[in-house]
């Protein structure tokens, strides 16, 4: 059985004091939590997330980071150095690096290279365009996506994957249960093919204006681990109500 896990993607979102109130909100001392959860703030505000979930069963992981080991890379920021600072995890191939900064297949493998070189866990995002689905793209997209980045790489059983159709972010659409779970077994099944992928214990995450309504519908499809959330993970309450909701997991 796969544990589900519950990441909040903040993107570039928050302050210091709002980071502070809704880690006090989310995270309770000691208290053991259904599924694995992690927070993903902005860079800046990663040293302070690490401290107030310190003795919770709250992790934390960046938005990113840089495909360079170390060197001369003027705002970069590298998989080491999140380690070092106690970040567990990292996102990567988020589909809007891929849209705003320009990031291909390539890049991403190449991120995910010095990130599992690092020991960080990354989570792997792709997702097609409305325009890609209804050209009928979808898994070819996806699958693109999927193995331009896990292909030939050592260490894959670290790996998360997350489908984020791209259509279904920030937008409150989301993918219905049954579009979501096809995509998944989708995934799934295309591990199989991956040298070093294990499908049967690696997480799948969906992604895509899950909400607390949305979620324990999701997370009851077979092959739905848990989820990446954007805009309700900014409200803790939402954000637990999320988490609880893996409860529905089969
Ligand atoms: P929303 O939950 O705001 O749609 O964002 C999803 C996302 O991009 C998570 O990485």
């Amino acid at each position: 059985m796969r544990r589900p896990l519950v990441m909040g993607n903040w993107k570039m979102h928050g302050t210091r004091a709002s980071v502070r109130q809704l880690l006090q909100e989310i995270t309770r001392a000691g208290e053991q939590m259904p599924a694995d959860v992690a927070v993903c703030p902005a860079y800046v505000h990663l040293q302070q997330a690490l401290q107030l979930c310190e003795g919770t069963s709250v992790s934390v992981g960046a938005q990113d980071c840089s495909h360079m080991a170390a060197g001369a890379f003027t705002g970069e920021v590298s998989a080491e150095m999140l380690l070092d600072l106690g970040c567990r995890w990292v996102i990567l191939g988020h589909s809007e690096r891929r849209q705003y900064h320009g990031e291909s297949d390539d890049l991403v493998a190449a991120k995910l290279a010095a990130a599992l070189q690092a020991g960080l866990q990354p989570v792997v995002c792709m997702g097609e365009t409305r325009e890609e689905r209804e050209a009928g793209e979808a898994e070819y997209i996806v699958s693109r996506q999927l193995r331009g980045a896990l292909q030939g790489q050592a260490g894959l059983k670290q790996v998360v994957v997350a489908y984020e159709p791209v259509w279904a972010i920030g937008t409150g659409l989301t993918a219905s249960p049954e579009e979501a779970q096809d995509m998944h077994a989708f995934i799934r099944a295309q591990l199989g093919d991956i040298a070093g992928a294990d499908p049967g214990t690696m997480r799948v995450l969906y992604g895509g204006s899950v909400k607390a309504a949305n979620a324990a519908e999701l997370f009851g499809q077979p092959d739905i681990d848990g989820a990446l959330v954007g805009g309700a993970s900014l409200d803790a309450n939402e954000f637990r109500q999320i988490v609880d909701a893996t409860g529905a997991r089969r």
